[in-house]
């Protein structure tokens, strides 16, 4: 039986060009989950190859990640070796109820059903613990190339429309009504790539990735426009950091 993650089959190209997350996403976490990440029981759900895991750890908490996909969680126990990392969907959690301080997605929520998800992490929450949300989204609006990056994949996927992970998170956790004191936060960052780790990074998307037969076409077209926009090769992104922190009462 195949996995059933659309990123088994990306796991290289996302283990090396995915972005990581910014220092200040962790004390916003902390500061909104109202206890420190050192020494917290932390259940991380859809973790893949581990960037949010290994953050989690370094800052002392103790995560149990879970995934669906075989592939990534291989990876991840080759990043992190000694990790526990479990074969386990969002919607059933193989843990007792109330034995988290955290439940964390980075980058997986909107992989969930919403209702379903949001139901098993407050089960397995301590009373008083948090489910956070995070994402980073390329903040490029105004820039030209991300203009014709998004027509391009719009008319290579039909799938796939710009925004697509423009939801209203913390309304959708509001109306589940499992969690009180639902904060939303963002941030900004940037980070400095050369052009063949963004096409990587690229090819780690499952929209992307989506595309097919024209993929080779679609990473030519970016290839150019991208040395366009920046002639040196080295690719300045702004990303905007958005977490969601909803607290069990
Ligand atoms: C975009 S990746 C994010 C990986 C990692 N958290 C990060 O920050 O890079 C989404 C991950 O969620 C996993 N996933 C998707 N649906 C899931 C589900 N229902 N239960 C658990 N994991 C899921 C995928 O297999 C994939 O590894």
């Amino acid at each position: 039986m195949g996995s059933r993650s659309l990123f088994d089959p990306l796991v290289d190209a996302y283990d090396a060009a995915r972005p990581t997350y910014p220092d200040a996403l962790f004390d916003d976490l902390a500061r909104l989950a109202g206890r420190p990440l050192a020494g917290a029981d932390v259940v991380e759900v859809g973790a893949g190859t581990g960037i949010a895991t290994r953050s989690l750890l370094g800052r002392g908490a103790r995560v149990v990640p879970f995934d669906i996909g075989p592939g990534m969680l291989a990876r991840l126990r080759e990043r992190t070796p000694g990790i526990p990392a479990v074969l386990a969907d969002a919607e059933a959690l193989p843990l007792r109820a109330g034995v988290a301080d955290l439940v964390c997605y980075a980058q997986a929520w909107h992989w969930t059903r919403v209702p379903a998800a949001a139901a098993e992490a407050a089960r397995v929450l301590r009373p008083g613990g948090a489910l956070a949300v995070w994402w980073n989204d390329v903040d490029a609006e105004d820039e030209h190339w991300w203009g014709r990056q998004q027509d391009r994949l719009e008319a290579m996927n039909p799938a796939y429309q710009r925004g697509y992970r423009a939801r209203p998170w913390a309304d959708e956790l509001r109306w589940t009504g499992q969690f009180a004191d639902v904060v939303t936060l963002a941030g900004r960052w940037a980070r400095r790539i050369d052009v063949d780790t963004y096409l990587t990074w690229l090819r780690s998307k499952s929209y992307v990735a989506e595309i097919g037969d024209r993929l080779a076409d679609f990473l030519d077209a970016e290839r150019r426009s991208m040395l366009r926009a920046f002639p040196d090769g080295i690719i300045e992104e702004p990303f905007r950091t958005v977490l969601v922190v909803a607290r069990r009462p």
